[in-house]
């Protein structure tokens, strides 16, 4: 039986942070789904067709990783695809509490699938979306944070928007 695996986030957009979870993951699991999600606490910038996009581009060379987006529940999701682990990076003790909280709400929904935590890379600690967002928004550089296929597109769609939030 084939081990699936989920990494699930918004994406918006994805960073090297993100890409290195996916990474790993790929070498643990026969096949990962890479699943844009909605956060009802977020307000995305980019679309669920640009942030698939992106990720579909940063993705292209492994060959266990597929991209897809769903409007319900992760648990549900899991469920249907019979993934066996849902995989999120964890960057700080900042993250912990709510990542346990869904993690374990996603328990109790679908007992079938377990999260498991990597430790984020030491060099993407400080990364997330927003704080990528907020620099290329001023016209800063991001070839640091974001991989370098999608970094023009990235810093191109977001500085259109500098200064207007
Ligand atoms: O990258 P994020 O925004 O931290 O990811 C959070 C995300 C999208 C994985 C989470 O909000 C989610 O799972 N959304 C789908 C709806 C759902 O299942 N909510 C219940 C979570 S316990």
């Amino acid at each position: 039986m084939k081990r699936i695996a989920i990494c699930p986030g918004s994406f918006d957009p994805v960073t090297l942070g993100h890409l290195d979870i996916i990474s790993r993951a790929s070498r643990m699991f026969d096949e990962v789904i890479v699943l844009v999600l909605s956060n009802p606490s977020k307000h995305p910038l980019f679309t669920t067709e640009e942030r698939i996009d992106l990720l579909t581009q940063v993705t292209a060379d492994f060959e266990n990783v597929t991209v897809d987006t769903y409007g319900g529940l992760l648990a549900e999701y899991a469920k249907i695809r019979n993934a066996s682990a849902i995989v999120k990076g964890l960057r700080a003790m900042s993250d912990f509490e709510y990542e346990f909280q869904m993690a374990l709400m996603n328990k109790k929904l679908n007992p079938h699938t377990e999260t498991i935590f990597l430790t984020t890379d030491l060099n993407n600690m400080y990364l997330s979306s927003s704080i990528v967002k907020q620099v290329a928004m001023f016209g800063g550089d991001i070839s640091e944070f974001v991989p370098s296929k999608i970094c023009r597109v990235v810093e191109k769609r977001l500085s259109q928007r500098g200064g207007q939030e």
